[in-house]
């Protein structure tokens, strides 16, 4: 959804190589297209143009570029098409500021209006030009770039983060943010400014977070904070943990296969924040109702986290779509624990629901990037250690969530059966991973289809959801995931000659019931791929393909494991269309609108 990065070295040294291999990192915020503004002697030098990084990087040698400090940016097109006018950093007439925005100016119509009374000449579809027109405008009437930028955000409305140069106040970049993420990087050799951490990593490690509204000045001497009254705020600096190397693909073709196979550690390093959880439950004491708020792929680890805690602890559990919350926002009181599921802790719909939940009830957010907003906006926090995910489609941090999910759930019921069976689960991902030639030839063989069906009943039905989300948004054929046992109530019409339906059946309860609705799919044509136990030889006789999982993972623990081949179909059926799996057509990483 946009990225933008800044960056003032301490020497005289070009910032063009660092601001590019920074921006690069965020490629999967956004892939429109790329652009850098650097400042050297009296002047800002832009370089930018649609497409992918790499593409425009051949074009332009982005790299090239003179001065030692600048901004770059990604972008995720929202207003005006994906075109090199429309492209980052935008400027003021005579290129005297140059801005980078992630976010949406919802009010630039009226502003664009103005300011072309005023005689402002725009040249692009963007919002994002209304900014350094206003700090041109202020800037004009003799405020400092600080001031110009803060006058600025007194007028627009909406949601940004936004890093400013300007050629009358060299040797500074000045940046804000408001409901989208920015955070500050000290390093050795200079200051950073990123929309997150994986873009400096390699370059400082240790990060201040800016809250809604402070404005940032950084320059070669260091940052300096400041908020709405002109006051300097002492921010804390916290140290990142993750390393650079986590941010690279290290020999994987894609991000994605290589974080299906970091998956066995995700769990690992997210079982040891059970001690954190057993706090959190300590403390949230009474509690009559839980609501799980989030999106997408967190919203199906939501789902799982409701037939746990409903039937393990007995507590009524809704599951809401964060950008439906507020029609629920009435019946919410201070027994009642909203849960937020979010990977990049910054997605806009769920950070809109927080506050709301905020005013009545406990808030937990569940989130795998440090420092990000839900984790300083909840009031309680359980930090998921997938590490950094890079790939569009969530995979690695989707098990981290589950993880804690299922340790609250464990011990919010003191199910110490439970807590055992989460502790095998590595050993059970990776014994699947073993796997991976057979299913990347199963999943070649059904690259044919144009669409698909999930079934699962119970804990499985999230993961058939799941499943049918990462088929869509990667390969980009049509998949739905249905409870097994809802299919008969309408979509078993769809169900056709050859059509594949993946039907996830672990040993257990649901077990008798889902293959009766393996062999009512099975008896109208449809292709059966049933993900399902390796001892089960019925399942063998009836299904046209069936991926064994470890006879021993049970029916309870199954979405931690069974999601794993669902992953890889959508990848290698992807690798076989010819389509990037890391970065979708559409999509973002970090969704900051709402
Ligand atoms: C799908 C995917 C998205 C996200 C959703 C919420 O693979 O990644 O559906 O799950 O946009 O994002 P977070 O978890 O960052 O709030």
């Amino acid at each position: 959804m946009c990225g933008i990065v800044g960056c003032i070295l301490k020497e005289d040294n070009d910032v063009a190589p660092i601001l590019f291999d920074c921006i690069s990192k965020l490629e999967y915020r956004g892939y429109d297209s790329i652009g850098l503004a650097t400042f050297d002697e009296g002047n800002i030098y832009i370089k930018k143009d649609k497409g992918k990084i790499e593409e425009v990087d051949h074009k332009l040698n982005l790299s090239d570029m003179p001065g030692s400090f600048g901004i770059a940016h990604v972008r995720w097109a929202t207003h005006g098409d994906p075109s090199k006018l429309n492209s980052h950093p935008h400027v003021d007439e005579d290129t005297s500021i140059a801005v980078v925005h992630n976010g949406i100016i919802e009010n630039y119509l009226e502003i664009k209006e103005k300011l072309t009374l005023e005689g402002h000449v725009f040249k692009s579809d963007t919002d994002t030009e209304v900014i350094p027109h206003l700090i041109q405008k202020f800037m004009n009437e003799k405020f400092d770039l600080e001031h110009a930028v803060r006058k600025t955000i007194d007028i627009i409305e909406g949601a940004y983060a936004i890093a400013a140069i300007s050629k009358n106040e060299p040797d500074k970049i000045v940046a804000t943010r408001k409901d989208s993420p920015l955070i500050v990087g000290i390093g050795e050799e200079g200051y950073y400014l990123a929309s997150d951490s994986p873009a400096i990593l390699k370059y400082a490690r240790d990060i201040i977070y800016p809250e809604r509204g402070e404005i940032v000045i950084i320059d070669r001497d260091g940052v300096v904070v400041h908020d709405e009254f002109d006051n300097v705020v002492n921010k804390e600096i916290d140290t990142i943990n993750w390393t650079p190397e986590m941010a690279e693909k290290e020999g994987y073709d894609h991000f994605m296969i290589k974080e299906i196979n970091e998956q066995a550690t995700a769990v690992r390093n997210t079982l040891t924040q059970k001690d954190n959880i057993q706090e959190i439950i300590d403390d949230v004491g009474d509690i009559q109702r839980i609501c799980f708020v989030a999106c997408g792929t967190s919203y199906h680890a939501s789902l799982t986290g409701k037939y746990l805690i409903e039937s393990l602890a007995g507590i009524p559990t809704d599951v809401i779509l964060a950008s439906e919350f507020k029609y629920s926002a009435n019946t919410l009181n201070e027994n009642t624990l909203v849960i937020f599921i979010s990977q990049s802790g910054e997605t806009a719909d769920s950070l809109k629901a927080l506050d709301v939940a905020n005013q009545t009830s406990k808030t937990l957010g569940i989130v795998n990037v440090a420092g990000s907003s839900i984790t300083r906006r909840a009031q309680y926090v359980i930090q998921t250690q997938a590490g950094p995910e890079i790939g569009v489609a969530a995979t690695k941090t989707y098990v981290a969530q589950l993880t804690s999910i299922y340790l609250f759930a464990a011990l919010l019921s003191k199910n110490v059966e439970l807590l055992k069976e989460i502790e095998k689960v590595p050993d059970f991902i990776d014994e699947t991973l073993e796997d991976i030639d057979f299913i990347k030839d199963i999943s070649k063989r059904y690259n044919y289809a144009r669409d698909f069906f999930y079934l699962g009943r119970g804990y499985s039905y999230p993961t058939a959801l799941e499943g049918a989300l990462k088929l869509k948004e990667i390969t980009y054929i049509h998949g739905e995931g249905y409870a097994a046992g809802e299919l008969k109530h309408g979509p078993l019409a769809l169900i056709d000659e050859g059509i594949p339906v993946v039907v996830i059946i672990p040993p257990g309860d649901n077990y008798r019931k889902t293959m009766s609705n393996l062999e009512e799919v099975k008896s109208r044509g449809a292709n059966v791929l049933a993900i399902g136990s390796s001892d089960d030889e019925s399942l063998k006789a009836k299904s046209d393909d069936v991926i064994a999982i470890n006879a021993d993972v049970k029916e309870i623990i199954a979405p931690l494991v069974y999601i794993v081949p669902l992953q890889l179909i959508a990848y290698y059926i992807t690798i076989e269309k010819g389509h990037d799996p890391d970065k979708p057509k559409n999509l973002a990483k970090c969704v900051t609108v709402e």
